[in-house]
């Protein structure tokens, strides 16, 4: 079969030949339809991700859309190494297939798949936002963050603000609020609290350094920030009154942490919600041969989600 190969940990996979998968104990085949394309995949191929490195040679991708063998359409969030989704078809443990909304395009279900899904567990699962509470969420201009934008107010939130440091993308965002992530630190506290009407409920997070500073600097009191990524950086120093005086909930959150029923009752609502209308994501279909241009894209900002379209 065709399918994105990893030969080496330090460069990109290449398209290529891959041997077909078999079905195997609780294991089945999909045939991948789409595929997203996530910061995930690059962690992982690199080595470094706390899984610990992939066998060489293997197929790339974590997650996707595509048909079983009896043409029921499903979505799947585990793979069976040396497989991956970014491939022609894929081995997948059964019990993380999950079922896809009549009525979505595929491409949109896959594109939900990884960053969908992070934003709306963090949001519900991790940070068990209430209906009314207010929602902030940093790197609105990311396909996390976008999507976190519409599913807190499909989920009750209460004001919606969004928060990136570029403007201009910013702001065609459907948020109450905007705030631009430049400047001083206290000012951009200043503005999150403001633009709250007050402080903040809940923080969604996929950015650390800076912005998460300033954030908790506009919490209210007993609110909740679920870090999810470090997109601004690594390592901050965090004055403890900041976490003291608002009686700040600091939550570490990956998706893999929700057990798969969670996950899997939220994909589908998810894709519901999607194929209503209610969900839509910037997305930009690539063919599997232009895999390596793609995987460099992702590396340095694609600035919309991509799916291998992988047929
Ligand atoms: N924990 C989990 O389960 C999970 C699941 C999915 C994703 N994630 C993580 O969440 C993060 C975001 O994922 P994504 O798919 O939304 O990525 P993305 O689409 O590439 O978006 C990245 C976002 O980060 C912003 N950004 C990048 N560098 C920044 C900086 N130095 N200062 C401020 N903002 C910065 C970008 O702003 P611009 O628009 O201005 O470039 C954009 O808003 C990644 O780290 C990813 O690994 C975690």
């Amino acid at each position: 079969m065709r399918a994105a190969v990893l030969h080496e940990h330090s460069a990109p996979p290449r398209y290529g030949e891959f041997g077909d998968p078999r079905p195997s104990g609780d294991a089945v085949v999909v045939d991948v339809e789409a595929a997203g394309l996530n910061h995930l995949d690059l962690a992982k191929a690199s080595g470094t991700f706390y899984t610990g490195p992939p066998p060489l040679p293997s197929v790339v991708g974590s997650d996707g859309v595509g048909r079983l063998p009896d043409g029921r359409r499903v979505f799947f969030d585990t793979v069976v190494p040396p497989y991956g989704a970014l491939a022609e078809r894929v081995l997948v443990p059964s019990g993380a297939l999950f079922d896809v909304a009549d009525g979505i395009d595929g491409t949109l279900a896959a594109a939900l798949g990884n960053s969908g899904l992070a934003a709306w567990l963090a949001l519900e699962w991790r940070a068990g936002l209430r209906p009314g509470e207010s929602v902030l969420v940093l790197g609105a201009t990311g396909t996390v963050g976008t999507a976190a934008v519409q599913i807190a107010r499909a989920l009750g939130a209460g004001r919606v603000i969004a928060a990136a440091r570029s403007s201009a993308r910013l702001h065609h965002l459907n948020a109450d609020a905007h705030v631009e992530l430049t400047g001083d630190t206290d000012d951009v506290a200043a503005a999150m609290r403001a633009a709250a009407g007050g402080g903040v409920d809940v923080i969604i997070d996929p950015l650390w350094g800076p912005p998460a500073l300033a954030a908790m600097g506009a919490a209210r009191h007993g609110a909740r920030l679920v870090q999810l990524g470090q997109q601004a950086a690594t390592a901050i120093e965090l004055p403890a009154p900041l976490v003291r005086s608002a009686a700040l909930d600091i939550r570490g959150f990956a998706i893999f942490h929700a057990p798969a029923d969670v996950r899997r009752d939220a994909y589908l609502r998810m894709t519901v919600l999607a194929a209503s209308g209610g969900l839509t994501m910037d997305v930009q279909v690539v063919p599997l041969k232009d895999i390596a241009a793609a995987w460099e894209r992702q590396r340095t900002g694609a600035g919309v989600k991509l799916v291998i379209a992988c047929q």
